[in-house]
């Protein structure tokens, strides 16, 4: 963690306290272990090889079915580095979608939510600062995404222990559809909202109930076999929490 990531860090419990850094060994600017306290309430956050880790273990919004998939995000990234290909030769259309989206992001800031091992934060290689977050540790810990320095925070989307109007551009990629209830899936929204600086950018994907899956009866809401919860949305759906461009 860079010395000076904790000004863009909050209070997990509210976002509205600061966090100060007490002690830590520092090492060319880097902070690799040390501790994070609240300077307004009893919250205290541990910074693990360079991450600092922002879940509160007693936050009830962190249910049964969220731990049930960090358990398992950790395990499935365990061994897992991410896969090297180049933007300009990238297989993967929604790496291009997502490039397109988000657009010239030089000079701007910007965070992945989920991210994951950085699969897709790759996109935001020419931001002028990234920060990549996500619930599973493990994920964190294997993070490879060709960027210089990004601030890697484990958090719960639901609950954004950033700074109001920090960044210029927000992306997730296959996370939404994994929020476990409508009304936590608001407060994922709610806090990317928080989080962008006024005219900000959300570029946003998730899984399409589209008419084929419709017809073979593909559930619309369920678990994977990892037992990991998935929900699937329609584009005419998106309206009441957000306004923007769907596409599917
Ligand atoms: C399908 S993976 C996608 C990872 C990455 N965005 C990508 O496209 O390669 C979903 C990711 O979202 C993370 N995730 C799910 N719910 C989350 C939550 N409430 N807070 C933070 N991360 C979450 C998981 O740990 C996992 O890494
Ligand atoms: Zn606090």
């Amino acid at each position: 963690m860079n010395q000076h990531t904790p000004d863009l860090l909050r209070c997990p419990i509210e976002p509205r306290h600061c966090l100060i850094l007490d002690g830590g060994m520092k090492t060319s600017g880097h902070v690799q272990d040390g501790t994070l306290s609240c300077g307004k309430c009893a919250s205290r956050c541990v910074i693990q090889s360079g991450i600092p880790r922002l879940l509160t273990t007693h936050d009830s919004a962190i249910s049964d079915i969220k731990h049930r998939e960090m358990t398992s995000r950790d395990r499935s990234y365990r061994d897992r580095k991410a896969t090297k290909f180049t933007l300009r030769n990238g297989e993967l259309s929604e790496l291009d979608a997502f490039s397109q989206g988000i657009g010239d992001c030089r000079g701007l800031d910007a965070v992945d939510v989920g991210c994951g091992i950085g699969e897709m934060t790759r996109v935001l290689h020419r931001a002028a600062r990234v920060a990549a977050l996500d619930f599973s540790f493990g994920a964190l810990l294997n993070f490879n995404a060709p960027l210089q320095a990004p601030e890697l925070i484990q958090a719960d989307a639901c609950r954004l222990p950033l700074v109001d109007a920090s960044f210029d551009v927000a992306m997730s990629s296959r996370v939404l559809e994994h929020i476990p209830t409508a009304d936590l899936r608001s407060a994922f929204i709610g806090q990317v909202d928080r989080v962008l600086k006024p005219g900000g950018r959300l570029v946003l994907s998730v899984y399409n109930w589209d008419l084929g899956r419709q017809k073979m009866r593909i559930l619309n809401e369920g678990f994977h076999e990892s037992r990991i919860f998935y929900t699937v949305t329609m584009s005419t759906n998106c309206g009441p929490t957000c306004s923007g461009t769907w596409t599917s």
